[in-house]
């Protein structure tokens, strides 16, 4: 598919067929984010793929907030994949050497939080990747349960998650109708500074 089409099929899909995802189908759309940019190359971004019923169950206990719970008949994705930013690998990769000078060994140096940065451009990349394989994707936060979720399961120190992606089969309903989103998009002219904002 050309690149500007890609582009503008890409919307997040929230209804997906329960099927499961055929792992070779899942690990094509995960390779791509082996060629999103990082800072200094630290590659500091890693996938945590929940895609057993009881793993994505899980996942939904954990995070469902006491005030504000998940609609008691949700329909789950058959994926749900977690991005985590990995901090360490950007301190470790700038204490090498050639990166030391810069002296971005310790987090609170980074004017840019850039290992979220970077996972963000690796979830872009799945989202876009996912289309490719005619799959549905919703890119998701978690505001509660996090630091339960991650020691569940066995997330290393200092890795955070930036968010979640749901992945599966899109549900007929949700097929893409180009019309639906075009008007609520900013004007380009309302968004780029040219010389000065
Ligand atoms: C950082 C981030 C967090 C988001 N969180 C949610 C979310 O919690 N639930 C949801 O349904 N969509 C979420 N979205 C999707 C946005 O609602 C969606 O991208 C936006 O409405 C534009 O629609 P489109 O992506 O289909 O073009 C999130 C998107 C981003 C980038």
């Amino acid at each position: 598919m050309e690149f500007r089409e890609l582009v503008r099929r890409r919307r997040m899909v929230r209804q997906f067929q329960p099927g499961p995802i055929p792992r070779e189908v899942l690990l094509r759309v995960l390779e791509v984010a082996r060629h999103a940019p990082s800072a200094g190359f630290s590659q500091g971004f890693d996938f945590v793929v929940l895609d057993e019923s009881g793993q994505v169950k899980r996942l939904f206990e954990v995070t469902n907030h006491p005030e504000f719970p998940y609609e008691e008949d949700k329909e789950f994705a058959p994926c749900y994949v977690l991005a985590i930013s990995n901090t360490p690998a950007y301190l470790e990769r700038y204490s090498r050497p050639d990166k030391e000078r810069f002296g971005l060994q310790k987090a609170e140096a980074w004017p840019v939080a850039y290992w979220d940065v970077d996972t963000g451009m690796a979830v872009m990349l799945i989202l876009l990747a996912a289309i490719e394989e005619h799959l549905g994707a919703v890119f998701f936060g978690v505001n509660w349960g996090r630091a339960e979720l991650l020691a569940e399961l066995g997330v290393p120190k200092g890795c955070d998650l930036v968010g979640v992606i749901a992945l599966g089969y899109p549900q007929d309903k949700e097929e893409f109708d180009p019309a639906r989103f075009t008007a609520r998009r900013r004007p380009l002219e309302s968004m780029v500074h040219f010389g000065r904002w």
